[in-house]
């Protein structure tokens, strides 16, 4: 009985250790946006994004959204907001990520390289891709 009981434990902890092993190999979730997964071809620049997107009903749909309701500049920094696309150009989406990289003009006039994770500024909603703000 006891060796029975000492071999299950041994089994339990072994277990736990291969869930855990795997889980490290899966992506975080910050990459991510809710469900969702960037389409758009990671060499050409785009104002709209492009997802496929997980809807309550288990299908993917693929909708796209324009960012310039979503994004906006903050001296020379992509963040969530609007009207980004003014002072901001050359988005690019990194494949398989939530990482766009654009360039911004800053207050003093410069051009600058920005990169900004959409996860927090873009959601699912029922399978459509969406602006948060
Ligand atoms: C302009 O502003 C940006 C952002 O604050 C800064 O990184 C850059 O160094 C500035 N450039 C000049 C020429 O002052």
């Amino acid at each position: 009985m006891y060796t029975l009981n000492t071999l299950s434990l041994i089994l339990v902890l072994l277990c736990h250790q291969s869930a855990l092993a795997t889980a490290d190999l899966v992506p975080r979730a910050s990459s991510l946006i809710d469900g969702c997964t960037v389409l758009n071809d990671p060499s050409t620049p785009s104002d709209t994004l492009i997802a496929s997107c997980l809807a309550p009903d288990g299908s993917t749909k693929v909708s796209s959204l324009d960012l310039n309701n979503c994004l906006g500049n903050n001296n020379g920094n992509l963040v969530c907001g609007n009207h980004f696309s003014s002072t901001c150009g050359n988005l690019f989406f990194e494949a398989g990520t939530s990482i766009v990289q654009g360039v911004c003009k800053a207050k003093n006039q410069s051009i600058v390289n920005t990169m900004i994770d959409i996860s927090n500024c873009v959601g699912n909603n029922a399978g459509i891709v969406v602006c948060k703000n």
